[in-house]
């Protein structure tokens, strides 16, 4: 072995062995049991506490809204896209609060110009210069933007 290789070599098995140390402590317990993951995950997962009831579940209280949603331009949109997730609300009859957003701010994430969105896919205001000085829902229905209510 030429000598300056001999001399590395205790600098490579210091290496070697400060990797298995780390390995063995900061390796997560259950991780490469079932495969290249930690498999405590899955059940982590699974216990996330469900948020979201899907637009079927209002369907069985707010049948009118849902009908409504259906008919204009919002109808690609969920009813939690808008009100937040609403399982609570949904197992408590109703009882539990719901968002409801009725600032101008709220139809801006979508609406407001930007560049690096598509008019073609969602139609663009400037929400400072279009009809300022009101809410946007004192004019559009939110669940049927074409019924102006003025
Ligand atoms: C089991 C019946 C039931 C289900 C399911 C239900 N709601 Fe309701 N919801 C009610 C009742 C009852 C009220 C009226 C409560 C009140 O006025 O205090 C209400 C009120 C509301 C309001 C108005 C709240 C307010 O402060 O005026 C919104 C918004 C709403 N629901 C959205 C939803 C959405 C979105 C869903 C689906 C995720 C949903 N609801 C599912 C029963 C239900
Ligand atoms: C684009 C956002 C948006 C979507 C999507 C949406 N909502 Fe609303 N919703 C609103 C806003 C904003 C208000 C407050 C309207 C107001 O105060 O004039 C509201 C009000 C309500 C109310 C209470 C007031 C009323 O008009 O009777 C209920 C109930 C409601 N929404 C249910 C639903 C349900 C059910 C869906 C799905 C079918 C849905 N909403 C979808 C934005 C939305
Ligand atoms: C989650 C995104 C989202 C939010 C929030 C939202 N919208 Fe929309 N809106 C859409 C989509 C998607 C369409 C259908 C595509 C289009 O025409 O822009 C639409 C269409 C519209 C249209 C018809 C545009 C046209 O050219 O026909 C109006 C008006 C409108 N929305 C008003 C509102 C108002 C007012 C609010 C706030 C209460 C609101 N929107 C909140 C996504 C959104
Ligand atoms: C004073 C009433 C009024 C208010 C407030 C208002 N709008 Fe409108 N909006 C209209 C009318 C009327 C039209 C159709 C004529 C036009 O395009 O200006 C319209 C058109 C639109 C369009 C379609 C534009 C297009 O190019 O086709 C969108 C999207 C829209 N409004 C969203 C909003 C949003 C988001 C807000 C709140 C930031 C808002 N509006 C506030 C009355 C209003």
């Amino acid at each position: 072995m030429p000598p300056q290789l001999k001399r590395l070599l205790p600098a490579f098995i210091i290496f070697i062995l400060l990797f298995l140390v780390l390995k063995y402590y900061l390796t997560p317990e259950t991780f490469g049991e079932k495969g290249h993951y930690r498999y405590s995950s899955i059940a982590e997962v699974q216990n996330i506490d469900m948020k979201y009831a899907g637009m079927d579940k209002c369907n069985e209280c707010h049948d009118d809204k849902v009908e409504e949603l259906g008919m204009d331009v919002h109808a690609d949109l969920s009813c939690e896209a808008c009100h937040g997730p609403g399982l609570t609300h949904a197992e408590n009859d109703g009882d539990y609060e719901i968002l409801i957003p009725t600032e101008r701010e709220f139809c801006a994430l979508c609406h407001s110009k930007n560049i690096s969105r598509s008019t073609r896919i969602i139609t663009q205001i400037n929400i400072l210069e279009h009809n300022t000085g009101k809410k946007c829902i004192d004019c559009h229905n939110p669940h049927m933007p074409w019924e102006l209510k003025e």
